[in-house]
C-alpha cells in the first residue's frame, strides 16, 4: 500500500505531485508529503492526515516551488500515522518516498546505528534513506544498486539526491511502479491513474530496474546497471474514468458503470455466439484435461471465486476449491501437475495472491490470472491471463471489479463445460445469449431498486450487527454483500448458509438483529423462505432480495426488494446490485467517508 509519485518537467511540481497523489489516495490516506527541488535545494512539506490537509498546510505555510520532486500518500505499516512517520524521509544528502515493506529493517537499523546514524521515525523507510546516505559515493546509480542488494522485502522507491538537482531516481522490487512520459516531462507513479491528467504513455518497470528522470528525458538501467530500452505502453483509460463525473462518490459512480464494464469484458470474448478466450491463451484443447481447479484470491476477489465455484462445478462438473490466498500459501496445499490455479485480483499486486501464484507454479500447476490492472505483477507472471475491463476502480470498496470478475467466471465456466463435453454448443450459445442480456438487466435493476435500497439503508442505519443469509449461489453472493456493508458502514455483519442458521447462529436472532435474505434460486427458494420465517418469528427485521416473478405475499418480509429475472445461474449479477446499494446508502446515512473507509486500502501489497 501507499502511493508514490515523482515529476520532472516544466509545470509547478508541487501541484503536479498533489494532483497525481489524489489519484492514488485509494492506496492509503493517513499522511501525505512531497519533496521538491527549490533553487537546487530539497524542500519537504508533509503532514499527518489526507492530501487535503497537506494542501491546506501548504496554502497557509507556502509550498515548495520547483520543477522536480517526489510525493507520497501513506497507509501506515511501521509506526502510527504521525508527522515524523510521514514520508518523505531523509538522510543528509538523500530524500526518499517508499511503498512496500523492508523486511530486514531491524538488522539494517542496528548496522546503521553502529555507524553513527540516528533516526527520527519508526519507519522502515527511514532506514533505507540512511542506508543510501551511508553508501553514497557521489554516483546515485551505483549507490542505489549497492543499497537494493542489501534490502529484503518489497519496495518502490522515489529518490532524490541533494547533489543532483532536478533529477529523480526510482527503483522497484515487488511493489508496482510505472514511468510516465509526456512532452518534455516525465513521471513516476504506483499506478496509471496518477498520470492520466498529463499523459497516457508509460513504461512498466521490472524488478530491480532503475530509472533516472531529468529535464532531458528518462533513462532505464537493468539490475546490472546497463542502459536498456523499454516498450512504451498506452493506457486505454481516460481521465473521465478516474473522475467522479457528477456523482457524489466514486462508489456510486462505479456501481452505475457496471453495465458498460460487463460489455467491455464479455463482448470481445464472443465469436460466432461462442466463447472465445484464445487471445487469453485458453482453448478447448488446453483446458479439457484439468482435473482440479483451485481459485485463490483475497477479499472481494475471493468472493467472486465463490460464485465461480458454484458455476464451474454446476456446469463443467470439475471440483473447485476456493482458497483465501493468505491461507493457501502457508498450508502446503494439495496442488500439483494437472491442476489449474486461478488467481483473481483487481489490482494484480496483492501480496498474498502473488505469493500464492508463485507457489502454485512451484508445485507444477498451471496458472490463470483474472486481473483488472494491465501490466501488473500477477498479470505478467501467469501462464494464462484474462483481463477484466472494469476500468479504474477508485472507491476502496470494490463493485464493478467484482461484477466483471463474476462475468469472467461465467465465460470460463461455459468454455470449460464445453471442453469437458458437459454442455452442447447449443446450450453454450443459449447461456451466452443470456449473459449478453445481463448489462441491460443490470441497468434495469439499478433503476428499479434504487429507492428500495435507500429505504433499506435508512432502516439499517442504527443496527449494531446483522446477518446475510442465502443458499447456493445466493450464499456466495451474501458473503460479498456482508463484506460491502462491513467495509463502509462499519456495522458488524456475517453471512451464513441459510440452512446452517439453526445449528447455532439462530441464538443471536433478536429484534436487534436485522437479516438480509437473498433468494433467487428456484430450487432453494422455499427452503430459504422457511429460514426467513424462522428468523422473523424470533423478532428479526427481514429484508428479502428475490426476483420480480416470485409469488410471495408482501407480508413475507419487512421489506422485499425485487430484481429483474434472468436465467437463474446468472442471477448473482443482478442480485449483487441491491446488496451494493444497501451498503452504500447505509454508509451514507451514517455519514461515513464512503470512498475511503477507515483502516482500509484498496491495494494490499504487504502481507
Ligand atoms: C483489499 C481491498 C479489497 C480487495 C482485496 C483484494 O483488501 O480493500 O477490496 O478485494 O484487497 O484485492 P485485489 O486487488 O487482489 O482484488
Amino acid at each position: 500500500m501507499c502511493g508514490i509519485v515523482g515529476y520532472v518537467g516544466p509545470r509547478d511540481c508541487s501541484d503536479v505531485l498533489v494532483s497525481a497523489l489524489t489519484r492514488l489516495e485509494y492506496r492509503g490516506y493517513d499522511s501525505a508529503g512531497i519533496a521538491v527541488f527549490e533553487n537546487g535545494k530539497i524542500e519537504v512539506a508533509k503532514t499527518k492526515g489526507r492530501l487535503s490537509d497537506l494542501s491546506e498546510k501548504m496554502e497557509k505555510e507556502g509550498k515548495p516551488k520547483g520543477h522536480a520532486g517526489i510525493g507520497h500518500t501513506r497507509w501506515a505499516t511501521h509506526g502510527q500515522p504521525s508527522y515524523v512517520n510521514s514520508h518523505p524521509h531523509s538522510g543528509k544528502r538523500v530524500t526518499i518516498v517508499h511503498n512496500g515493506i523492508i523486511e530486514n529493517y531491524i538488522e539494517l537499523k542496528e548496522y546503521l546505528t553502529k555507524k553513527g546514524k540516528t533516526f527520527l521515525s519508526d519507519t522502515d523507510t527511514e532506514v533505507v534513506a540512511q542506508l543510501l546516505d551511508l553508501k553514497y559515493d557521489g554516483d546515485p546509480l551505483d549507490t542505489i544498486h549497492t543499497v537494493i542488494r542489501m534490502l529484503k522485502g518489497s519496495f518502490a522507491l522515489g529518490i532524490v539526491f541533494a547533489d543532483y538537482p532536478d533529477t529523480v531516481f526510482a527503483v522497484r522490487r515487488e511493489s508496482p511502479l510505472i514511468v510516465g512520459v509526456g512532452d518534455n516531462e516525465s513521471f513516476i507513479a504506483s499506478d496509471v491513474p496518477a498520470i492520466l491528467n498529463y499523459t497516457k504513455k508509460y513504461y512498466l518497470m521490472n524488478h530491480d530496474e532503475i530509472v533516472k528522470l531529468t529535464h532531458d528525458g528518462v533513462e532505464f538501467f537493468d539490475s546490472h546497471m546497463l542502459p536498456i530500452t523499454k516498450e512504451l505502453q498506452e493506457a486505454d483509460w481516460d481521465m473521465d474514468a478516474a473522475e467522479k463525473g457528477g456523482y457524489p462518490h466514486f462508489m456510486i459512480k462505479e456501481i452505475h458503470e457496471q453495465p458498460e464494464a460487463i460489455k467491455r469484458t464479455v463482448l470481445p470474448r464472443i465469436r460466432d455466439n461462442m466463447p472465445d478466450l484464445s487471445e487469453c491463451g485458453i482453448t478447448l484443447e488446453n483446458i479439457k484435461d484439468f482435473k482440479n481447479i483451485h481459485i485463490v484470491a483475497c477479499g472481494t476477489a475471493m468472493h467472486a471465486g465463490m460464485v465461480g465455484k458454484y458455476v464451474i462445478e454446476g456446469l463443467a462438473r470439475v471440483p473447485v476449491n476456493v482458497d483465501i490466498a493468505s491461507e493457501f500459501r502457508y498450508r502446503n496445499p494439495l496442488v500439483g501437475e494437472g491442476d489449474l490455479v486461478i488467481i483473481i485480483s483487481q489490482s494484480g499486486e496483492t501480496a498474498d495472491s502473488k505469493a500464492a501464484m508463485s507457489l502454485a507454479k512451484e508445485y507444477g500447476a498451471k496458472t490463470l490470472a483474472i486481473v483488472n490492472a494491465k501490466g501488473s505483477s500477477i498479470a505478467r507472471e501467469a501462464d494464462m491471463l484474462i483481463y477484466t475491463h472494469a476500468g479504474p476502480e477508485i472507491a476502496v470498496a470494490s463493485t464493478k471489479a467484482y461484477m466483471v470478475q463474476i462475468a469472467v467466471m461465467y465465460l470460463f465456466a461455459f468454455q470449460l463445460a464445453l471442453a469437458k463435453g458437459r454442455i452442447t454448443e447449443d446450450e453454450c450459445k443459449s447461456l451466452l445469449t443470456s449473459l449478453m442480456e445481463v448489462p441491460d438487466k443490470v441497468e434495469e435493476t439499478l433503476e428499479k431498486v434504487m429507492d428500495d435500497c435507500q429505504y433499506a439503508g435508512s432502516s439499517l442505519v442504527n443496527a449494531d450487527s446483522l446477518l446475510y443469509i442465502g443458499r447456493g449461489l445466493d450464499y456466495a453472493l451474501s458473503m460479498e454483500g456482508s463484506l460491502k456493508l462491513k467495509e463502509i458502514s462499519y456495522i458488524h455483519s456475517e453471512s451464513y448458509a441459510a440452512g446452517e442458521l439453526k445449528h447455532g447462529t439462530i441464538s443471536l436472532i433478536t429484534e436487534e438483529m436485522p437479516v438480509i435474505a437473498v433468494a433467487t434460486q428456484n430450487a432453494l427458494f422455499e427452503k430459504t423462505l422457511s429460514n426467513v420465517k424462522e428468523v422473523r418469528s424470533r423478532g428479526a427485521y427481514v429484508i428479502l432480495v428475490c426476483d420480480e416473478e416470485c409469488h410471495i405475499g408482501s407480508d413475507v418480509a419487512d421489506q422485499i426488494i425485487r430484481v429483474p429475472k434472468i436465467r437463474e445461474e446468472l442471477m448473482p449479477m443482478l442480485a449483487i446490485v441491491p446488496l451494493q446499494l444497501i451498503a452504500y446508502y447505509t454508509s451514507l446515512h451514517r455519514g461515513n467517508d464512503i470512498d475511503k473507509p477507515r483502516n482500509l486500502a484498496k491495494s494490499v501489497t504487504v502481507e
